[in-house]
């Protein structure tokens, strides 16, 4: 189960197998990520960025140290947190590169003990040094109050993050327990749901020896939808070095059994793809997409998505997937009525059906898919643009190419999301 946890803290990085990216600084420093691999004639949406040595986020770490969870059980929790963290991820923030890491660690028993804050560790070396120095032997307490720990890192994040410091990097907590304990002021769950809704999120370990139920049950309810392990194969730490996350992670948790992947999200007002829009924890994509509700002819269109957000283009519909997810972006947007109708990134030039791309790349040809409407496309001498129309009684909408500088329409934009490929300031 530990494999579990790791590929789940993996994950956050690791939404994808893509590794095909590069990526560099522009003149004022910002990091740009390139669009994605063409592969051979099928267009794919972009997935999450997958680099775990560009993970950027601040985590804390809690662990339990009350003697339920034995001498044993925190050494290997010890292994398990600096083999997630530890391999190539910038611990720390002295890096030119914004996208590093910052780890604070808690340990709790009775009592919490704030053993980093989020400023104390500078690099793997130091991750590795405290881990395994604070993290060696339990307590003598048998007490073991979660509320505590989580309590003592809402202060670590609290104090980590005053005056807006970080303050677009996403918030993980991870906390391994070994028991659920705690009424009235010891509750546990008034501190987590202050943290979740606050945006944190809140992953639980269960260090379970004997199939302690109220403990399993008690975490899943601490814990983010999805976020709640149990470490009952703890011994399996050891294998963890010879895991290949990427390919475990594209074979097994591909939809619909995933997680939210902290660290590949959107920024306001953008709306991340995934697999299935009312399905929040359906498989995401690196996308965000975005409606513009100003009627604007398609090439209008065209240059305003590019002004929306740098990188950004009018949206692609490379499957049905995409297509229907747009489709309910619009139907979920209260700017749009019966009949639906808005501009995509479809055109023809270059004598054939092109995709919008990033200003400065290649249009991509279309490939495979395709969803006209009856009698359409019609003659594109004239009607260079494509829009999306609804075209019966049917809650559907199909292609419909038009004048791309007279017929004047909302749209739909597209851009990379904010992951390890491309950081969002
Ligand atoms: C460390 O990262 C490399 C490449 O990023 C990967 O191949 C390797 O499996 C990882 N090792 C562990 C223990 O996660
Ligand atoms: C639909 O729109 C509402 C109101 O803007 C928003 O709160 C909700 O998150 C949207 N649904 C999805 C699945 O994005």
């Amino acid at each position: 189960m530990f494999k579990l946890v790791t590929l789940a803290l993996a994950y956050l990085a690791f939404a994808s197998a893509q590794t095909g990216y590069t990526d560099w600084f522009d003149s004022t420093g910002t990091v740009v990520p390139t669009p994605y691999p063409t592969p051979g004639g099928t267009n794919v949406d972009r997935e999450c960025g997958g680099d775990l040595s560009n993970l950027w986020l601040d985590v804390v770490v809690v662990v339990d140290n009350s003697k339920g969870m034995t001498n044993e059980g925190i050494t290997e929790i010890a292994a398990n947190i600096v083999t997630v963290f530890g391999n190539g991820t910038k611990i720390g923030n002295q890096y030119s590169d914004p996208r590093s890491t910052r780890l604070g660690i808690v340990t709790y028993n009775k009592q919490a003990t704030i053993v980093a804050d989020l400023n104390l560790l500078q690099s793997i070396d130091d991750l590795y040094q405290t881990i395994f120095s604070v993290l060696n032997t339990v307590s003598n307490t048998d007490d073991s109050f979660l509320a505590k720990g989580i309590g003592a890192a809402e202060s670590v994040l609290q104090n980590g993050r005053a005056n807006g410091v970080r303050s677009n990097y996403k918030r993980l907590v991870v906390v391994y327990a070994s028991a659920y304990k705690g009424e009235g002021e010891n509750d546990p769950i008034p501190v987590s749901d202050r943290l979740k809704s606050s945006g944190v999120i809140l992953s639980t370990v269960a260090f379970d020896q004997d199939g302690d139920e109220s403990l399993l049950a008690g975490l899943a309810v601490i814990a983010s939808p999805n976020y709640a392990f149990t470490s009952k194969d703890l011994n399996l730490v050891g294998e963890l070095q010879g895991v290949a996350l990427q390919s475990e992670f594209s074979s097994k948790y591909k939809p619909p059994n995933c997680f939210i992947p902290a660290n590949c999200f959107c920024p306001n007002l953008w709306t991340q793809y995934k697999a299935n829009f009312d399905d929040e924890y359906s498989y995401k994509y690196g996308v965000c997409i975005r409606a513009a509700t100003i009627s604007s002819s398609w090439t209008a269109a065209k240059f305003a998505c590019q002004n929306l957000a740098k990188n950004g283009f009018l949206a692609t519909e490379y499957d049905g997937q995409k297509h229907n997810f747009l489709f309910r972006v619009a139907q979920n947007n209260t700017a749009f009525t019966a009949p639906y109708i808005y501009h995509i990134g479809l055109s023809y030039v270059n004598g054939g059906w092109n995709w919008q791309q990033p200003a400065g790349y290649p249009l991509k040809p279309m490939s495979g898919y395709s969803t006209w409407n009856p009698s359409y496309p019609k003659s594109f001498s004239s009607n260079i643009g494509v829009l999306e129309q609804q075209f019966s009684s049917d809650l559907t909408v199909g292609w419909q190419n038009i004048n791309a500088y007279s017929v004047a329409e909302y749209y739909m934009c597209e851009v990379a999301s904010c992951d390890t490929e491309k950081y969002c300031s």
